[in-house]
């Protein structure tokens, strides 16, 4: 059985503003790697090299970034969908200009696992369930699509349930075996109240027609990122698990578990788990302290920084002061002068100054 895959990367990223206003949150850097390349090497990691992507807002960015799969050793095929009509529309529409024609695999590519999915799409080749999907225990299933489990099967599934009624969450990582299924699913749905073709109802459909729905609950961590404190969550996790590996220039000194990339240069003190990525510069009158993302070619001059995501080309020069909790944009300038000391928490979007 061959499986092709389809990642999702429409959708406006509203909740992610104002990083999305000039980057579609999938490009987002995480580690060097924008936020979609975790998904598309999953999906390669795992054998799938014929990969759609569904692009809407900003899609020709993502186009230019990602180019034609070859650099990943994957064939893309872009697949633009005007308006974002939900994650079960988006499946649709790929069938419909006849990219899927067998099984596939859709990631939302907003979705980072730890393990990746190789192990689930062995399990789907071997078992060949109409529908498979992964679900994991969540504190805040509100926020999800979530199952309801009954003698091990799944009998119900909801999305965003505004009271309790599992916590169950479903992942963004769907297996489907027939297309022509789909399809058929597809023309009963109607848009929901917020005005999209779930994925919940689509698999439903499954359910209530007596296909093979499986499961499989996922332990190791998983993030789907939607906010900016999802960002930062999703770059601890992602620093949790990094091997220490250093390629770049160390004058002054790196603690601790941490990446600095080739033609980076640091000159202060660096406290792992950190990331220095490609041609970026720690100096000697800075700090980097735990739990810290520094993307390609940004600078920091001066001050201390913790649990911080610090995109690419940014200039850091803040002397006394302590930047927490942070995300600042790509292209901006942060600083401050020599009199203000203390800690502060910025959120800042793409081509910014700020002067303290
Ligand atoms: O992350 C898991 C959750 O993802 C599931 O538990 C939910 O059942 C599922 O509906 C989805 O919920 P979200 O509300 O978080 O989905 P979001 O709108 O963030 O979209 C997820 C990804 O799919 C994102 O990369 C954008 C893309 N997308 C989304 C829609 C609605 C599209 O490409 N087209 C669309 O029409």
């Amino acid at each position: 059985m061959k499986l092709k895959g389809l990642v999702l990367a429409g959708g406006e990223g509203t909740r992610l503003r104002p990083f999305t206003l000039s980057l579609p949150k999938h490009l987002i850097p995480l580690l060097g790697k924008a936020m979609i390349e975790y998904p598309i090497q999953h999906l390669v990691d795992s054998g799938i090299q014929d990969i759609g992507i569904i692009v809407g807002y900003l899609g020709h960015l993502i186009k230019e970034y990602l180019g034609d799969g070859s650099r990943y050793g994957a064939k893309f095929t872009y697949i633009k969908q005007e308006h974002r009509l939900g994650i079960a529309h988006a499946i649709h529409l790929a069938i419909e200009n006849e990219f899927l024609n067998g099984p596939f695999v859709v990631y939302l590519g907003d979705n980072i696992l730890a393990h990746g999915i190789e192990k689930f799409v062995r399990k789907f080749i071997d078992e060949q369930p109409d529908v498979y999907i992964m679900l994991c225990k969540v504190k805040d299933p509100s926020r999800f699509g979530v199952a309801i489990l009954k003698e091990g099967r799944i009998v119900k599934l909801v999305e965003k349930p505004k009271e309790f009624i599992s916590n169950m969450a479903m992942i963004g990582i769907y297996f489907f075996r027939d297309p022509e299924l789909v399809e058929k699913a597809f023309s009963t749905l109607r848009p929901s109240w917020r005005g999209e073709y779930e994925i919940t109802e689509l698999i439903q459909w499954f359910i209530d027609h007596g296909y093979r729905v499986e499961y499989d609950i996922v332990r190791g961590w998983w993030k789907d990122v939607g906010t900016p404190e999802g960002l930062l969550e999703a770059l601890y996790l992602l620093l949790d698990s990094i091997p220490a590996r250093i390629e770049g220039e160390i004058q002054g000194e790196v603690m601790g578990r941490a990446i600095v990339e080739k033609g980076a240069i640091v000159k202060g003190k660096v406290y792992g788990p950190a990331y220095i990525g490609k041609g970026a510069v720690v100096s000697k009158d800075a700090v980097v302290e735990h739990y810290v993302s520094i993307e390609a070619n940004s600078r920091i001059l001066s001050g201390s920084i913790t649990r911080s995501l610090i995109l690419d080309n940014v200039t850091v020069d803040i002397n006394g002061l302590r930047l927490i909790d942070s995300v600042i944009g790509r292209y901006s300038t942060i600083k401050c002068n020599k009199e203000i000391h203390g800690e502060m928490r910025l959120a800042v979007s793409d081509y910014s100054y700020v002067g303290l």
